[in-house]
């Protein structure tokens, strides 16, 4: 990671659109349990906002006969930096459309990933208003901590899966200046990457798809900064009857904290404790974890990313998550292959993966 002239251009992870065949459940999921404010509903569109985020919106939940992603945004740091990164995409054939057309945020440049996950770029946000009685006496925080669930501040991070994990990444450095802080490779193949415009750990992160096409949502992530939060959340989750999948624990990746939930659409949803390490050093190279290793990297206190579901269901996926669980719990790294291959002479998918 050596010197990158566009590193900045991209300010953060604004806003990410998830399809719900649920919605109204996944709706209460993030009222009740996380403590999203609703600003607005259009359609068969409900939008959201934690209680720091900046916006009048950073989640959209879209009625959808799939759950996955719609569309993930990130704000450039200033316009200049939207019309540099549009024509940077232009410039090496990557199609692209301005658009203007969602609610609260101006004009936008809309294109896909090389696996063709959605991603919008945007300068022009309204700043969210609370009204009087939602108003904070804590001048930096744009509403009241609210008095529900256990509430998240805001919007942090996106986790993809993608048939080619190096293509994507390129992507993100060439066309957003993105910085890789870290990555795990398989032998010669990298299976994870995690990107940074700023001085986080990651505001969108990589990992390989191993049993869909890829173009798939694994996480996204919601941000506490405080790694109590995590172990309350997950008791509210055991009592509530939300799927828990692994933690509360601390990847060696990142060193972030992780609690994995299923919201009741079928997403696989973060709780993001401390954000781990840090990225003052604007000359670090990037860290490359090998498969030796990735006990470390995956959960420093030794949670277990179930293989049935953490290095293999993403959004959409073919099966419902039951049915999924049932599928791939018998199989894994070293054990008999996968579904999708059972009938081939194709290997078992090898290596477990990365997490996020
Ligand atoms: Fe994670
Ligand atoms: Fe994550």
């Amino acid at each position: 990671m050596s010197e990158n002239l566009d590193r900045f251009e991209i300010a953060h992870l604004a806003r990410v659109e998830l399809f719900s065949p649920k919605p109204q459940e996944t709706l209460d999921f993030f009222t009740r349990f996380l403590g999203m404010y609703v600003t607005q509903r259009e359609g068969q569109s409900v939008y959201l906002r934690g209680y720091e985020d900046p916006y009048p919106w950073s989640l959209k939940i879209t009625e959808s006969d799939q759950p996955g992603m719609g569309h993930a945004a990130l704000r450039t740091s200033s316009p200049e930096a939207l019309e540099r990164r549009a024509r940077s995409l232009k410039d090496a054939n990557v199609d692209g459309t301005w658009t203007d057309d969602q609610f609260g945020y101006g004009k936008t440049y809309e294109y896909q990933t090389p696996d063709g996950h959605n991603i919008s770029l945007l300068w022009e946000a309204e700043k969210y208003v609370a009204p009087p009685e939602l108003q904070s006496k804590i001048l930096s925080r744009p509403s009241k901590k609210p008095l529900q669930g256990v509430p998240v501040k805001r919007i942090d991070h996106l986790n993809l899966m993608a048939s080619d994990v190096t293509a994507v990444k390129k992507s993100f450095e060439r066309h957003l200046g993105f910085r890789t802080t870290e990555r795990v490779v398989d032998g010669e193949v990298e299976i994870g990457a995690w990107m940074s415009s700023n001085i986080l750990g990651h505001e969108v992160a990589c990992m390989r798809d191993m049993t869909g096409p890829g173009g798939r949502l694994h996480h996204v992530a919601f941000y506490y900064g405080t790694g109590q939060h995590n172990v309350d959340a997950a008791e509210m989750f055991r009592d509530y009857d939300i799927q828990i999948e692994a933690g509360p624990d601390r990847h060696g990746i990142t060193q972030g904290q992780f609690l994995y939930v299923f919201e009741p659409g079928g997403n696989r949803i973060e709780l993001f404790g401390e954000p781990g390490f840090l990225h003052l050093d604007p000359s670090a190279e990037t860290k490359t974890w090998e498969m030796s290793d990735i006990d470390t990297g995956l959960a420093i206190g030794g949670a277990k990313l179930p293989w049935e579901t953490y290095f293999t269901y993403g959004t959409p996926n073919p099966l419902a998550l039951d049915r999924h669980i049932e599928e791939y719990a018998h199989f894994g790294p070293g054990a008999a292959p996968a579904p999708e291959a059972a009938d081939t002479d194709e290997p078992a998918p090898v290596g477990a993966g990365a997490p996020a």
